[in-house]
């Protein structure tokens, strides 16, 4: 009698799938991500014309995502809507939803001031204001009443920002002696001090010279540890380096009446995008051969 217990177990071909399955997902673990944005069918139109129309996608925490496209194709316009900037604008109209933790970002009981504590901007120019250095970075925690360790607050934002080093010496010096790059990450800084969940930048190292642009992209690999950082480039090489999601935006342009309005192409791990995109519009763009 063949001894049953200790027979090798019959392969079967589920149990070579199986098998198969399962060193797969050994070799390629699934990516765990957690979503913090989660936008649906979102349209954004200045006075009743669509600058960008129907766009879905989600947006992860501690990621870094770029909106790559061509001018006029909405990257701006879509990048206002995740702190509500574009409510500032009178003519500006978005329909659909942006959820925010699961939450509706324009539900009626939304406090837009509050929105924008949570989710900073840095601009394509740096911005400050005609302050000190120091002033510039306390403004935020000034306002929203918190006195106490202020000099720490500043001081750790400003390191944040790799900004301390330079500055440490001039706090009071006005913010335009600073350099460009060095404004730009005083606006970082200055965005930083409320302590924000979320950065949004539209194109913030495009005034910029290389050695400040590559302060400022490994600044953002730095920070994204405790943000979620959301940046629009014209670089691809930037978007290429520092994102790990990449929106790419075009414009359709309506034979009859000449509209364009920017829409979503293709939305995908950074990787893909630029070495094996599903979309012809999105390989000619990253190729160079458009836009
Ligand atoms: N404040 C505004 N009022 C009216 N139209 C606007 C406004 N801002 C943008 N638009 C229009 O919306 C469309 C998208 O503009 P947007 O600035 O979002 O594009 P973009 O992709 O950021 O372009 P660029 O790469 O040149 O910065 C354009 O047709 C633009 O003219
Ligand atoms: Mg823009």
């Amino acid at each position: 009698m063949p001894d049953m217990e200790n027979a090798p177990a019959p392969v079967t071909i589920a149990g070579v799938r199986d098998r198969r399955v399962a060193e797969r997902q050994q070799a390629e673990p699934p990516v765990h991500r957690d979503v913090l944005f989660d936008v649906d069918g979102l349209t954004a139109s200045y006075s009743g014309v669509p600058a960008l129309r129907d766009v879905s996608l989600e947006i992860y925490k501690n990621h870094i995502t770029a909106f790559i496209g061509p001018s006029g194709c909405g990257k701006s316009t879509f990048i206002r809507c995740f702190n509500r900037m574009n409510d500032l604008i009178p003519t500006a109209l978005v329909e659909g939803t942006i959820r925010y933790h699961g939450l509706d970002l324009y539900g009626p009981e939304v406090d837009s001031v509050e929105v924008r504590k949570r989710i900073g901007m840095v601009f394509q120019k740096p911005n400050p204001f005609p302050k000190s250095i120091y002033d510039n970075v306390a403004f935020g925690p000034r306002v929203l009443g918190w006195k106490d360790g202020l000099d720490d607050r500043v001081e750790q934002a400003l390191r944040q920002a790799a900004l301390w080093d330079e500055v440490k010496n001039r706090l009071k010096a006005s913010a335009y002696s600073l350099s460009g790059g060095q404004q730009q990450r005083l606006c970082i800084a200055r965005c930083l001090a409320v302590q924000p969940d979320v950065l949004l930048m539209d194109e913030p190292a495009s005034a910029l010279d290389p050695i400040s642009t590559t302060a400022i992209e490994d600044l953002m690999h730095g920070l994204k540890e405790a943000y979620t950082i959301v940046i629009v480039t014209h670089n691809m090489q930037q978007a290429a380096r520092v994102a790990d999601m990449t929106a790419f935006f075009s414009v359709e342009v309506d034979e009859e009446s000449d509209r364009r309005t920017g829409i979503l192409v293709e939305y995908d791990e950074t990787p893909t995008i630029f070495t094996n995109p599903g979309d012809k519009r999105t390989e000619d763009y990253v190729t160079g051969r458009f836009g």
